[in-house]
């Protein structure tokens, strides 16, 4: 089973959070793609896909992610049966839309059939815990395989 990371940064942040989780995972096949480098229709429910999206504007998506989920939204790909988890970065100043940059990428997979498994993690630039560290952690707990006997 491939691992696919995909993350989508404005400033650098995810992207260097994202190789952090692709080192701690690097016993498995591990894929890691700028979202704006990826096309939906290479979105494969075999594989465990791990979505590493920061926060920008007023609770948006950052400019790398837009084309990867304006297209999402166009084809309405069947997603059912792709399983990913998410880790969102943003900054608790920012008050309601705080992390909502991951929260979009997960109501959006969701609406296509995918499932979201694991913690939604939300890093706090606020805080003095850095994404690295919190993103290994993080990436330690996630079932990566399905559980025997879940799928149909
Ligand atoms: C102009 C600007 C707008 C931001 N807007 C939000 C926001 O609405 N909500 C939030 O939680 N974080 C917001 N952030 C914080 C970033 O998401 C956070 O610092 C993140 O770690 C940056 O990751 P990146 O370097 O990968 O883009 C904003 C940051 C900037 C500079």
């Amino acid at each position: 089973m491939r691992v696919v990371i995909l993350f989508g940064s404005e400033m650098g942040t995810a992207e260097l959070t994202a190789e952090a989780i692709a080192d701690e995972l690097a016993t498995h096949d591990v894929s890691l793609y700028d979202m704006f480098d990826f096309h939906p229709a290479d979105l494969d429910a075999d594989d465990f896909h791990i979505v590493v999206c920061s926060t920008y504007g007023d609770g948006e998506l950052p400019t790398g992610a837009e084309p990867f989920f304006k297209i999402l939204d166009a084809t309405a790909p069947d997603l059912t049966g792709l399983r990913f988890a998410v880790f969102g970065l943003g900054d608790i100043i920012y008050g309601d839309t705080f992390n909502r940059g991951g929260e979009i990428c997960a109501e959006k997979l969701v609406a296509r059939g995918a499932v979201q498994v694991g913690e939604h993690a939300r890093h706090d630039s606020s805080t003095d815990i850095k994404p690295g560290e919190m993103a290994r952690e993080w990436a330690a707990t996630l079932p990566l395989h399905e559980p025997v006997g879940a799928s149909a």
